[in-house]
């Protein structure tokens, strides 16, 4: 099982734990994952869902074998993962406890607190895998902190720090990785004392301004990065990943 959850004390932690392949998520682990958020939303006992990774590393994001294997003719389990994080209407309180790469990072953009280990690097390289970005980031990463800025992070892939998280409005604070994952427990917990109807209701109205366009954003995405990953741009970063070598885009 490489989607860990438990509840205690109104906290749904739901716990990405695949070490061994630095938290790679396969398509059994984004079913997990949609599962664990909608199990999180319907239990009234939860008042705050905790989403955290393993010492050192959140997640390297979407696993590449995956990538490779994807079938080109069914809906990836991936969307069904975004459509209940955006749909979970209790508190995401996201603990990064390391890098944060790719989903990783979109994820991050659909949290409501984010708090970030100084040893995490975060980064978008979807497209030095011959793809575009996903989970409605190529939206909210520009409006978020700027064309300028989402250029470095979107079209270069530029690696950025937690405290660069922060200064974009991704993040809410960087914190020693000892105390990260307690610091985003500690708020969570803070929804026991709240009205959760109140909460979810703000919630909701907080999101709502943009949830259409975030969900269309993601579908023009789908179509896009399915086409991208059948390219032979993206068949050379895959190779050139597992052949662990640089990727050679010269020939295109
Ligand atoms: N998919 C599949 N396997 C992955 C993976 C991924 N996204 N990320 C890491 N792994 C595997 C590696 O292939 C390696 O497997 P092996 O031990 O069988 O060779 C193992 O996890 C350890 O990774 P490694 O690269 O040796 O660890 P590192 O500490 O040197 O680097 C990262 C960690 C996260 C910086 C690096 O693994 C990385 O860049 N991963 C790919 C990130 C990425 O491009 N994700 C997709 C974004 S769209």
């Amino acid at each position: 099982m490489s989607i860990k959850t438990a509840v205690v004390d109104g906290v749904a932690t739901i716990e990405i734990a695949r070490p061994e392949k630095k938290n790679a998520i396969t398509r059994a682990m984004y079913t997990q994952l949609a599962v664990a958020f909608d199990a999180a939303r319907e239990n009234p006992a939860v008042r705050a869902v905790l989403l955290t990774g393993q010492p050192g590393i959140f997640t390297s994001g979407n696993d590449i074998e995956d990538f490779v294997q994807r079938p080109s003719d069914e809906e990836p389990p991936s969307i069904a993962f975004m459509k209940a994080l955006i749909g979970c209407d209790k508190p995401v309180i996201a603990a990064v406890t390391g890098a944060a790469i790719g989903i990783g990072t979109t994820m991050l953009l659909h949290c409501d607190f984010v708090y970030v280990s100084d040893e995490a690097r975060l980064a978008m390289p979807f497209v030095s895998l011959g793809l575009v970005p996903e989970f409605a980031s190529s939206l909210v990463v520009p409006r978020l902190i700027g064309n300028a800025r989402a250029a470095e992070k979107l079209l270069l892939g530029d690696p950025f720090t937690g405290a660069d998280a922060v200064e974009c409005g991704i993040a809410n604070a960087v914190l020693p990785a000892s105390e990260v994952v307690k610091h985003a427990r500690r708020v969570a917990e803070r929804f026991n004392a709240l009205p959760p109807g109140a909460v979810r209701e703000t919630k909701r109205l907080m999101r709502r301004g943009a949830s259409a366009a975030i969900l269309d954003a993601i579908g023009v995405e789908r179509d896009i990065f399915a086409a991208r990953l059948q390219s032979p741009e993206a068949k050379e970063a895959f190779s050139a990943f597992f052949e662990k070598r640089k990727p050679d885009f010269s020939r295109f």
